[in-house]
């Protein structure tokens, strides 16, 4: 029996991550959303894409969660992206209104599903979803650090001219403004950047990728930015799927890592057959865990205002 997962939201980020998890042949999809029409045109366009690319995945676009029926995993992408000039915390009581919608669904239709929030603002609607769904944490994971981390990793190869390949980088923290990059923990073939690029251009590179999802919506202007933010949660897809026991950087419950309890935030996690299988917990520096602790604080400001 091939897996199976259900992606929620046909939109730029949902379908675009279809597309990656069939061009892997990792598992059938069902896609689905509000607008009728859309992931049943999308699914089928995307399916007839299978001859061409060798691939055998079914693909269902749907508006019914009957289809979406015991998937291994669900991916939420539901919910209004940013405008120009849009925080993603602007993007809160909407998007909670409709975290609030999907989850029931999700979870009625398939109770031992692992699911996989990307929906903004990020941290609080994994919460959302964590709350509502009752599932125990290692089942409800965030999607911010991996391309947090990408958009860090691709900034420090273009700057050296190196493979991307070489690249390795750590995040932390929120999604937004408040993510805490860490250049003692990221490296370039074994090498840290430290002792390769200037404490200013590290500076500039860490600002540009606290940044990067507002350049792009910036060129953008109707949307936001999908090929890399869908990559990076089906490579959280694939590490759960193959079991691979991968670590990476995700928005996790945390009850008294790092010394913050009862929120979600980015940190390292070990991916496997069950979700979240470990917390890595790494040794900061006080300015590193100050930085931790004040984006924990702005998580907070936000379920606050949400009640999760
Ligand atoms: N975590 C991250 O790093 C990250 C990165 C990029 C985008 N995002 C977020 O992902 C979300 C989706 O972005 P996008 O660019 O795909 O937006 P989009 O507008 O292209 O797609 C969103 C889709 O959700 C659908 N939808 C709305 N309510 C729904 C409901 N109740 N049930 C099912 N579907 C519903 C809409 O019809 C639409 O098709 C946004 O909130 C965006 O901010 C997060």
């Amino acid at each position: 029996m091939r897996k199976k997962v259900t992606i929620v939201g046909a939109g730029n980020v949902g379908a675009t991550a279809a597309h990656w998890i069939a061009s892997k042949e990792l598992a059938d999809v069902a896609l689905i959303d509000v607008i009728e029409g859309v992931p049943q045109g999308k699914g089928l366009d995307l399916l007839e894409a299978m001859p061409i690319e060798k691939r055998d995945c079914q693909i269902t676009g749907t508006n019914d969660y009957a289809d979406t029926a015991n998937s291994d995993i669900v991916v939420i992408t539901a919910g209004i992206p940013r405008k120009p000039g849009m925080s993603r915390d602007d993007l809160l009581a909407t998007n909670y209104k409709i975290m609030s919608d999907v989850v029931g669904k999700v979870v009625a239709n398939s109770p031992n599903c692992i699911i996989i929030v990307v929906s903004n603002p990020l941290d609080a609607m994994a919460q959302a979803a964590f709350r509502q769904s009752k599932f125990n944490r290692e089942r409800v994971i965030g999607m911010a650090g991996v391309l947090d981390s990408a958009r860090y990793r691709t900034f420090i190869a273009q700057e050296l001219n190196v493979s991307v390949e070489n690249v390795t980088a750590f995040v932390l923290g929120g999604h937004g403004d408040t993510m805490v990059p860490l250049p003692r923990y990221s490296s370039v073939a074994g090498i840290p950047i430290t002792e390769l690029i200037s404490k200013e251009r590290i500076e500039a590179i860490v600002q540009r990728t606290r940044d990067g999802g507002a350049e792009i919506v910036k060129y953008l202007k109707t949307g936001s930015a999908y090929y890399a933010p869908s990559a990076a949660a089906v490579e959280m897809v694939e590490a759960i799927l193959k079991d691979k026991k991968k670590i990476l950087p995700c928005a996790a419950y945390l009850d008294g890592e790092y010394g913050i309890s009862g929120y979600y935030i980015g940190v390292p996690c070990k991916l496997g057959a069950r979700g979240i299988e470990q917390i890595v917990q790494i040794k900061l520096t006080t300015v590193e865990e100050a930085a931790l602790k004040k984006s924990a604080e702005a998580v907070k400001e936000l379920c606050a205002v949400i009640s999760v």
